[in-house]
C-alpha cells in the first residue's frame, strides 16, 4: 500500500527539509534570549549536554521509527507496537498546539517586512507592536496570508512543495544570517552582546532551585528547537529511503540547528547592546527592540528587512514540517487528497490561530489559567507535549522495540556499522527517560 509513497529525492533535500523544520523561531529569538537570561554560558553547557543525552538518542529514534513504518507518526509507531500509537498522537496534538500560535508569529513577521520596505522600520517600536497586535482583525489577515503560504506549499507534496521549498529558503536564510552577524559583530561596543552571550553569570542561577529552572530551559529549549517529540521527524523520517544514513543525518541536522542558533546570539546580541538597550524578553527582543536597533544603524531599512526576511523563511520551513506531521496522518486515515486534506487542516489551525491571535491583546478575557490563549498553546506544547513526547518515543524505540531491532534500522540492516550502538542503548533506555521524567516532576513541584 505504501510502496508508491513519496520519498526525498535527494539527501541534500531530505537535509534541508529536517534542518529547516529545526531551524526556526526557536533558533531566532527564543534561543539567544534565553541563553542570555539563564545564566550565559551556564546554559550553553547545559543545553550542549542535553544536545547529547536527549536530542541526539531521540532525533535519531524518531528517524528509524519513521523510516522504518514509512507512514505517519500514529502509524509508524502503531507499527513497532499496536498498542503505542499514542507516541505519535502526541505529536499530531502538539503540532496542532504549535501550530495555532506559530502562525500568528508568522503573520505578524510579514506585517514587519512590509513595514521595514515601507518606512525603514523606524516607526516599529513597542507602541507599535502593542497597537498592531491588539488590532484584532489586522494581524488574523497575515496570520491567514501566512497559513495561506504554508499550506500551498505542503499541497504541493514531500518533493515539489516541502523539499524544493526548504532547498531554496534555507540556504539563503543562512547566507543573510552570516551577513547580519558579520555586521552586528563589527559594530563598537559589540563585545559587551557576546558577553551577554556567552560568558556565564553566576549571580544568575540562584542555587539549586535556579539551576534546575535553567536546566528546564535548556531541555525545552533542545526539544523545541530539534522539533523533538512532535512526530515531525517520524513523518520525515517516513520519506527516506531505505539505504539512507540515520547517523550521520542526525548529527548534520542537530549541527546545523546548533550553529544557526550560536548565530543568531551573535548577530542579535551584539547589535542590541551596541545601541545601549537591554534584551527583552520573549517577542519583545525581535519585534520591539531590534527594529529599534534597525532604525538606528547605517542602511537600517535593508538590515531590517533581511532580517524579517530570514526569520518568515525559518519560520515557513518550520510550519511546513508541523502541518506535513498532521496533514500525513489525515491522508492515511481519509480518502481526502493531499491538497483537500492541507486546506481543511489549515483552516482548522487558522481558526484556532485567530482566538490565539485575538488574546494576544484585542480579547485579553481569552485566557487559561492566568495565561492568554497564545502563551496558553505555546505552554502546553513546548512544556508539557514534547517532553511526554519525547519520554514515550524513547521506551517505544528502547524497550518495546528494543535496541537490537533498532539497531537493525539504523544500521540498514548491517550495511553501516553503528559505533555509538553502547551509548544510544543507555541514553534512549535510561538517561534520556529519567532525565526528562526528573526534570519534568521537578519543575511541576519546584513552583516554577
Ligand atoms: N524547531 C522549530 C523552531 O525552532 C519549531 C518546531 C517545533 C517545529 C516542533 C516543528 C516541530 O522554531
Amino acid at each position: 500500500m505504501n510502496t508508491t509513497k513519496e520519498q526525498w529525492s535527494s539527501r541534500f533535500g531530505f537535509i534541508m527539509a529536517a534542518a529547516g523544520s529545526a531551524i526556526g523561531l526557536g533558533n531566532l529569538w527564543k534561543f539567544p534570549y534565553v541563553a542570555g537570561t539563564n545564566g550565559g554560558a551556564v546554559f550553553l553547557l547545559l543545553y550542549i549536554i542535553f544536545l547529547m543525552l536527549l536530542g541526539i538518542p531521540i532525533l535519531l529514534s524518531e528517524l528509524a521509527i519513521g523510516r522504518s513504518g514509512g507512514m505517519n507518526a500514529i502509524d509508524s509507531c502503531k507499527k513497532i507496537n499496536p498498542k503505542w500509537g499514542f507516541a505519535g498522537a502526541f505529536g499530531i496534538a502538539g503540532a496542532f498546539g504549535v501550530m495555532s500560535s506559530y502562525c500568528v508569529v508568522g503573520g505578524w513577521v510579514i506585517r514587519y517586512i512590509i513595514n521595514s520596505f515601507a518606512n525603514g522600520g523606524a516607526n516599529m517600536n513597542a507602541e507599535y507592536f502593542s497597537d498592531f497586535s491588539s488590532r484584532g482583525f489586522e494581524p488574523i489577515l497575515w496570520t491567514f496570508i501566512f497559513m495561506a503560504a504554508t499550506c500551498f506549499i505542503v499541497a504541493g507534496g514531500v518533493t515539489k512543495g516541502i523539499e524544493r521549498v526548504s532547498s531554496v529558503l534555507l540556504p539563503i536564510l543562512i547566507v543573510f544570517l552570516i551577513g547580519i552577524m558579520i555586521y552586528s559583530l563589527t559594530l563598537p561596543g559589540a563585545l559587551k552582546g557576546v558577553k551577554f552571550f556567552i560568558v556565564p553569570d553566576f549571580a544568575e542561577i540562584g542555587g539549586f532551585s535556579g539551576f534546575i529552572r535553567i536546566a528546564l530551559n535548556a531541555m525545552g529549549q533542545v526539544f523545541f528547537s530539534l522539533s523533538l517529540g512532535m512526530g515531525t521527524l517520524i513523518t520525515y523520517g517516513s520519506y527516506l529511503p531505505k539505504n539512507s544514513k540515520l547517523v550521520s543525518s542526525t548529527v548534520t541536522i542537530i549541527a546545523m540547528d546548533t550553529a544557526i542558533a550560536l548565530a543568531a546570539g551573535f548577530a542579535i546580541l551584539p547589535a542590541v547592546f551596541s545601541f545601549g538597550l537591554e534584551p527583552d524578553g520573549g517577542f519583545g527582543l525581535i519585534f520591539q527592540t531590534l527594529p529599534v536597533v534597525f532604525s538606528q544603524m547605517n542602511g537600517g531599512t535593508f538590515v531590517a528587512a533581511a532580517f524579517f526576511l530570514l526569520v518568515l523563511f525559518a519560520a515557513l520551513t518550520s510550519s511546513i514540517s508541523l502541518l506535513e506531521v498532521i496533514v500525513a496522518w489525515v491522508c492515511a486515515k481519509t480518502k481526502l487528497t493531499r491538497t483537500w486534506a492541507a486546506v481543511i487542516v489549515s483552516v482548522l489551525i487558522f481558526a484556532v490561530g485567530c482566538f490565539a491571535s485575538l488574546s494576544v491583546g484585542a480579547v485579553p478575557e481569552l485566557s487559561v489559567g492566568g495565561m492568554n490563549l497564545f502563551e496558553f498553546f505555546s505552554f502546553l506544547s513546548d512544556k508539557i507535549i514534547m517532553p511526554l513526547g519525547g519520554f514515550f518515543i524513547c521506551l517505544l524505540t528502547g524497550w518495546v522495540w528494543g535496541i537490537p531491532k533498532a539497531e537493525e534500522e539504523i544500521s540498514n540492516s548491517g550495511a553501516i556499522r553503528f559505533r555509538a550502538r553502547k551509548l544510544f542503548s543507555a541514553t534512549v533506555r535510561y538517561i534520556a527517560p529519567m532525565l526528562i521524567a526528573v526534570i519534568f516532576i521537578t519543575s511541576i513541584f519546584g513552583g516554577k
